[in-house]
């Protein structure tokens, strides 16, 4: 008969194989994105699509807007596409007190190919400091990610029409 000690080793090392094979998240600890945007018709990428008056051009609060940012390698507008920056921005109660939440979607030609970041946060539109947004998930390679995402005030600026907001991403993952 098998001892009931050998059994429990046994399962034990079957738990600890499941455990390191559902880990499979080893993604970088750190990332920089570089978000490009369009404020300017026909070629935005963050535009207002709600609003309490209906006039989405109107900075009220309650306005949201859709973001659909394009990431790419660098800050040139012609470096590769990496994937896209894609959610939404709320306006607060006295407009400087800003919602976004947005997820960067990473394609194949990142490297890390299918797989999201999320990120949730808040904006004091009154300061000009970096913004920190928090990681709060992810897929594929950033499976369970958590961390931070920092941007600073000022936008790389391409042209009128085009500014590149640079995202450096601190992130962590869990030892389970
Ligand atoms: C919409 O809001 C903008 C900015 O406040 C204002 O200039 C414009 O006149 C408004 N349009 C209408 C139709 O109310
Ligand atoms: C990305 O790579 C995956 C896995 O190789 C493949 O299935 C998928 O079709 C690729 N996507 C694109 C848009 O090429
Ligand atoms: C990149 O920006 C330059 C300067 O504004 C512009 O002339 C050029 O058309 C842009 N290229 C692309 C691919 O958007």
């Amino acid at each position: 008969m098998r001892s009931p000690r050998l059994v429990i080793v046994v399962l034990s090392i079957l738990q600890l194989f499941q455990c390191t094979k559902e880990v499979g998240a080893a993604g970088p600890a750190n990332l920089i994105l570089y978000a490009h945007e369009s404020r300017v018709p026909p070629t935005q990428t963050l535009i207002g699509s709600a609003a309490p008056n209906g006039n989405l051009t109107d900075e009220q609060f309650g306005l949201i807007k859709t973001v659909s940012n394009v990431l790419r390698a660098g800050k040139n507008n012609d470096s590769m596409v990496v994937g896209s920056q894609v959610g939404i921005v709320v306006l607060g109660k006295d407009v400087l007190n800003i919602y976004i939440s947005y997820t960067y979607f990473l394609n194949n030609d990142s490297g890390f190919g299918g797989s999201t970041i999320a990120v949730h946060g808040h904006i004091d539109a009154t300061s000009m400091g970096n913004r920190v947004f928090a990681v709060v998930g992810g897929t594929g390679q950033f499976l369970s990610v958590t961390g931070q995402d920092t941007s600073p005030f000022d936008a790389y600026v391409i042209d009128d029409s085009h500014t590149v907001n640079t995202h450096t991403l601190e992130l962590r993952y869990p030892s389970y």
